[in-house]
């Protein structure tokens, strides 16, 4: 929590809650707790008064209070932009230091990607203080969280989202002082030993349920309806909030310019809805004038948004998104017993909350949705390792989503393209060390097979000769 105050009064009137079904379009206001329309069931947008609101007549703006960074709301990747995202007045927002990520430029060499010099950036969101991109969403939701005095706050998580809730239930308190706290569901088995040891570390009430994400999610919604806990899930509308920023850096680091493609990996979509909210705000505020496309890159193994978009044409349509479609798909997949699977845990969700949004924002983006194998992810994590940029394989979907767009000519050659990176590589080290000796790229006709990139740790015994011999062999 901020001890900074510049006395900015709370912007409570400028601000509420708005179903993003158009033909409903119920408002709430900040202070009611919803994440879904009481009237239609959808998700709920937060939507500004712009025009009551003292909004940047350009970009460039941010860029000094960069140079204001020893103040810890300037500092914050977050607040930096609050002027974007005014959900309260200085004195209220919470940060612990989040959004520190700048656009990297790996060396496209290095990449084997047929594209121009220069051209590729990283977005490394796992420099984030949790280790990943979560971060920028629950510094928003944490605000919240304390402006509605709820100290008992709750996700269900494949292991990132409860990784940085229970860093922020450590670090912030209620304004009357009293302590918060975290309460997290994570699937049996289903979760990275990096992430969980964060929630255990940072004191949080850990629940492992005997079943999924998708099966978490459903059950933590009834759980918090129940006992009134605060729900941290992207289908809080507020996380999208402190997610756009992740945008804001973007163009930062590009010099206030919009970039032709950004590639992200899709699980829950709130990233994919956030970015897409970004942007449309950005361009309705008159801030940039054209917009990026958006490439939305979902597992094999967990790909509904690749098969409802790609395969069976599902549109936002303005709006009237074929629903009955989607619920039917579910349906399937519940009569066979289809669950997510994917060697990228982060993104191993069948039953994404954000779907809508998602929808809204690869038509806003005029964007484009694939799927890549959990081979084709493990490759592309070990290229990025090369690069010097540890992530964990959900992350590394977006690079292998961006070699594909290009082999089927979406992409351009000449793109100006940002891969979204969205978890560090130390959150799952049994995801590396898997790839690296052969235990997690299994090919069922040929039994175990070595990754290209793997670079197999080898037995030698303790003797100088062997040790000497092997080195210069070698390297
Ligand atoms: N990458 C990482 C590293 C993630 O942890 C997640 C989501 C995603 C990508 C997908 O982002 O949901 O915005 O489409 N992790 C959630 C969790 C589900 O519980 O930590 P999304």
């Amino acid at each position: 929590m901020s001890r900074w105050a510049d006395n900015i009064a709370p912007m409570t009137e400028t601000a509420h809650l708005r179903c993003i079904r158009p033909e409903c379009a119920a408002t709430y206001t900040l202070d009611e707790i919803a994440y879904a329309c009481r009237s239609c069931g959808s998700l709920l947008d937060v939507v500004y008064d712009w025009d009551k609101l003292p909004v940047p007549g350009t970009l460039r703006f941010f860029s000094e209070r960069w140079a204001r960074r020893g103040q810890p709301l300037d500092f914050s990747g977050v607040w930096r932009f609050r002027e974007l995202l005014p959900l309260a007045g200085d004195a209220d927002l919470v940060t612990i230091g989040e959004g520190q990520t700048l656009l990297q430029a790996p060396k496209v060499a290095a990449l084997d990607l047929p594209l121009a010099a220069g051209r590729v950036y990283f977005q490394y969101e796992g420099m984030n203080p949790s280790g990943s991109f979560k971060d920028n969403g629950m510094a928003a939701a944490f605000t919240m969280a304390r402006r509605l005095g709820r100290g008992r706050v709750a996700c269900a998580s494949t292991g990132n989202t409860s990784a940085s809730l229970a860093m922020y239930a450590a670090l912030t308190s209620l304004k009357d002082g009293r302590p918060m706290r975290g309460i997290v569901f994570v699937g049996a088995g289903k979760i990275a030993y990096g992430k969980l040891s964060q929630a255990l570390d940072s004191g949080a009430l850990t629940l492992q349920i005997d079943g999924d994400f998708d099966a978490c999610m459903k059950r933590i919604r009834e759980v918090a309806d129940r006992l009134g806990l605060y729900l941290m899930n992207s289908i809080n509308p507020f996380r999208l909030e402190g997610q756009k920023t992740i945008m804001y850096r973007v163009l930062e680091g590009l010099g206030w310019d919009v970039p032709d493609w950004i590639v992200v990996p899709g699980g829950n979509l709130g990233n994919t809805s956030a970015f897409g909210k970004a942007f449309v705000e950005l361009k309705g505020l008159g801030l940039i004038t054209k917009m990026p496309q958006l490439a939305v890159v979902n597992a094999a193994g967990a790909n509904t948004l690749n098969e409802l978009v790609t395969r069976r044409g599902l549109k936002w349509n303005r709006g009237h998104w074929e629903q009955p479609a989607v619920d039917g798909f579910y349906d399937d997949l519940t009569k066979a017993g289809k669950k997510a699977q994917t060697v990228a845990t982060a993104i191993e969700i069948a039953r994404p909350v954000n779907l809508p949004k998602a929808l809204r924002a690869i038509e806003a983006m005029d964007g484009i949705v694939c799927e890549v194998s959990d081979e084709q992810i493990l490759e592309e994590k070990a290229r990025i390792g090369r690069c010097g940029f540890g992530c964990e394989p959900a992350s590394a979907a977006s690079l292998a989503g961006l070699r594909q767009l290009v082999s089927r000519g979406v992409v351009d050659r000449d793109a100006r393209v940002v891969c979204i990176l969205t978890g560090h590589g130390l959150k799952d080290p049994g995801a590396t060390v898997g790839y690296h000796t052969g235990q997690t790229m299994m090919d069922e006709s040929a039994g175990a097979q070595l990754g290209r990139l793997a670079n197999q740790p080898l037995k030698v015994a303790d003797d100088l000769e062997a040790i000497c011999a092997m080195i210069e062999e070698r390297a």
